[in-house]
């Protein structure tokens, strides 16, 4: 499963580049205004540094919600860097940009993808990525997860080759869930992926293996 961050901060990216597991990036226009980041000129800038940053799949969102607007933008946004990959919102004029896209070589990233109706249309448009919101599937008081497996199944037996990659991630255990689920990407918040870390018996088993060090070699 490749790891992708989900974040529009330098210093996150950064840190999580530092770690050596990371595969990608992924933002959106949330993300993007919670750091300041406004204005077409700044976003693009902001978009070129964090390909500089990370030696992958960088997925930048249009603003643009019909067709033609769609195109216009998402081929500016894909001539940023080679790395540039499209976020496209799971409509009907995102689906048509999708197959535009995806005919010129251009690689997508279907988002906001709430059912497997969803995934179906979106990889019969030849989507690179599917971005099921499992966080906020979950909100719902439905099952983020039973949606990625799903999917999964589904892409399994018709032989989509759409990368299901597991958005709106809250928490560890939704990473290794989803990895379970049989997601191929996990985009997560940092501390998410720093939590995978975590394990109390990890920290006394460290403990007592360096107490027993220095009891023996002072
Ligand atoms: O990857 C999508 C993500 O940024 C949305 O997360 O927590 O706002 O549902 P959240």
């Amino acid at each position: 499963m490749k790891f992708f961050v989900d974040t529009a901060n330098l210093d996150q990216i950064k840190e999580a580049q530092a770690l050596g597991i990371l595969d990608g990036v992924t933002t959106n226009p949330s993300l993007m205004a919670m750091e300041g980041i406004i204005g077409e000129a700044n976003i693009k800038e902001h978009y070129k540094a964090i390909c500089e940053l990370v030696d992958g799949d960088i997925s930048a969102e249009v603003i643009a919600t019909d067709y033609e607007s769609m195109i216009e933008e998402g081929q500016e946004l894909a001539d940023l860097h080679e790395n540039i990959v499209v976020k496209v919102p799971m409509t009907i004029d995102g689906i048509k940009a999708i197959r535009w896209f995806t005919d010129n070589g251009i690689k997508t990233n279907c988002t906001l993808v709430f059912s497997a109706g969803q995934a179906i249309l979106a990889a019969k448009a030849g989507a690179t990525y599917l971005s099921p919101f499992i966080g906020r599937v979950d909100d719902m008081n439905w099952d983020g997860i039973e949606l990625i497996a799903q999917i999964a199944d589904i892409y399994t037996i018709q032989g989509f080759s759409t990368q299901i990659l597991a958005a709106s991630i809250r928490n560890p255990l939704h990473i290794v869930r989803a990895a379970e689920a049989g997601a191929d990407v996990c985009t997560c918040p940092l501390s998410s992926i720093l939590g995978l870390a975590k394990h109390p018996l990890t920290d006394i088993g460290l403990a007592k293996f360096l107490a027993d060090h220095k009891k023996a070699n002072g």
